[in-house]
């Protein structure tokens, strides 16, 4: 903005005053200049202009004086950053401070001089226009940052997402399984957030960050051979030592590409449940026999989430088992196999998983399932 382009509002119900400041400020500067003659003027002009840069006020008017005209604005949306300068006869310091009360920016003592209000409101004008352009830089930079934001938590997404469709190639036993796991560690996540023992750990953003790493969970099986993978019987010892092993290899293969990372990075979450859904809650789950609430959060969510699908699905090598049976387990596992308190979200959840089951049944969506969990 340059100097021309300034807006200066007079303010007095003297028009003798008016025309002294307006010819001053005409003949030294380039400022567009325009008069009220009282506040109450003042404000509607300026509201319908909607561009004075500051205003020179008169305190003592009638209709509505300076002091009360400088609250007015103050309070108004539009007007309340509008510098104003007091123009007064007051030499009372306790009249001069209620100016700045009323939120004015300066004051001019009558009569002035000329030079003096002139350079007052130069500096005021110049403040503003660093304000206003300090607003435009940081609107300009919120805008830039937002795009940024976008763009790396899209990135995080289709990383993901790629990761995921690996997974979901190679363990044919549908993608349902993954969604339904993925939807059910969801529910559980959101209900336990506000619990004085998770809501540390269960964020916003953690909430979001585990809801997309969940498909991740047993992306260690893309190393598992097809023998064992698909094999439709029980496994033998060996095999299912084996197969237990997709814990480990998931998470390793998810820490490789973190490397690059942050230490705090999008995949923490995903290798932390890699490593951990099979973990129980009393020490005899594999593959380090984590006990209690050394398992990650996100892991003992993940093993109710898992173990619940695990048993409502139909497999080659068993039935589907019935959601009430299903819950009957898992309240068994309470304190065993699960999480105490993710036991108990569970159970108030459980009508949300019937749900969820119902609506991605891999039957209902013409999918077989074809591998154990
Ligand atoms: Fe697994």
């Amino acid at each position: 903005m340059d100097e021309k382009s300034f807006k200066v509002l007079v303010v007095d119900d003297n028009m003798e005053n008016i025309r002294l400041i307006g010819n001053m400020l005409r003949e030294s500067t380039n400022y567009t200049v325009g008069y009220a003659m009282n506040g109450k003027q003042a404000i509607e002009l300026m509201l319908e202009a909607g561009d004075y840069d500051i205003v020179l006020l008169d305190v003592m008017m009638p209709e509505m004086n300076g002091y009360e005209t400088c609250k007015a604005m103050r309070k108004n949306e539009i007007l309340k950053e509008t510098p104003v300068i007091f123009l007064t006869a007051f030499k009372d310091p306790g009249q001069i401070l209620a100016g700045f009360d009323a939120g004015a920016q300066d004051y001019v003592s009558k009569p002035f001089n000329s030079q003096e209000l002139l350079s007052r409101v130069k500096t005021h004008l110049e403040l503003k226009k660093t304000r206003d352009d300090l607003k435009i830089f940081n609107a300009n930079l919120e805008k830039i940052i937002n795009e940024k934001t976008r763009e790396l938590t899209q990135t995080k997404e289709v990383t993901i997402e790629c990761m995921a469709s690996i997974a979901e190639y190679r363990d044919l036993e549908t993608g349902l399984h993954i969604r339904r796991t993925q939807n059910y560690i969801k529910l559980l996540a959101l209900h336990l957030k506000d619990h004085p023992k998770f809501k540390n750990y269960l964020t916003n953003e953690a909430v979001d960050l585990i809801y997309q790493s969940a498909p991740l969970h047993d992306i260690g099986k893309v190393a598992i051979s097809d023998s064992i993978l698909l094999k439709p019987g029980k496994l033998t010892e060996e095999e299912s030592t084996i197969m237990k092993k997709h814990a480990f290899l998931g998470s390793e293969a998810i820490a490789k590409s973190e490397k690059r990372l942050t230490s705090n990075s999008f995949l923490r979450f995903a290798k932390e449940i890699a490593i951990s859904h099979h973990e129980k809650w009393d020490g005899t789950g594999y593959p380090y026999g984590l006990k209690g609430e050394e398992i990650p959060i996100s892991g003992r969510l993940m093993a109710i989430a898992d173990v619940y699908d695990a048993l409502t699905s139909k497999r080659p090598y068993k039935p589907a088992i019935s959601h009430e049976k299903t819950v009957q387990i898992v309240m068994e596992g309470k304190g065993t196999h699960f999480d105490p308190d993710v036991v108990d979200a569970f159970l108030e959840l459980e009508a949300e998983f019937k749900k969820i089951s119902v609506v991605m049944d891999d039957d209902a969506n013409n999918l077989k399932s074809e591998i154990r969990a």
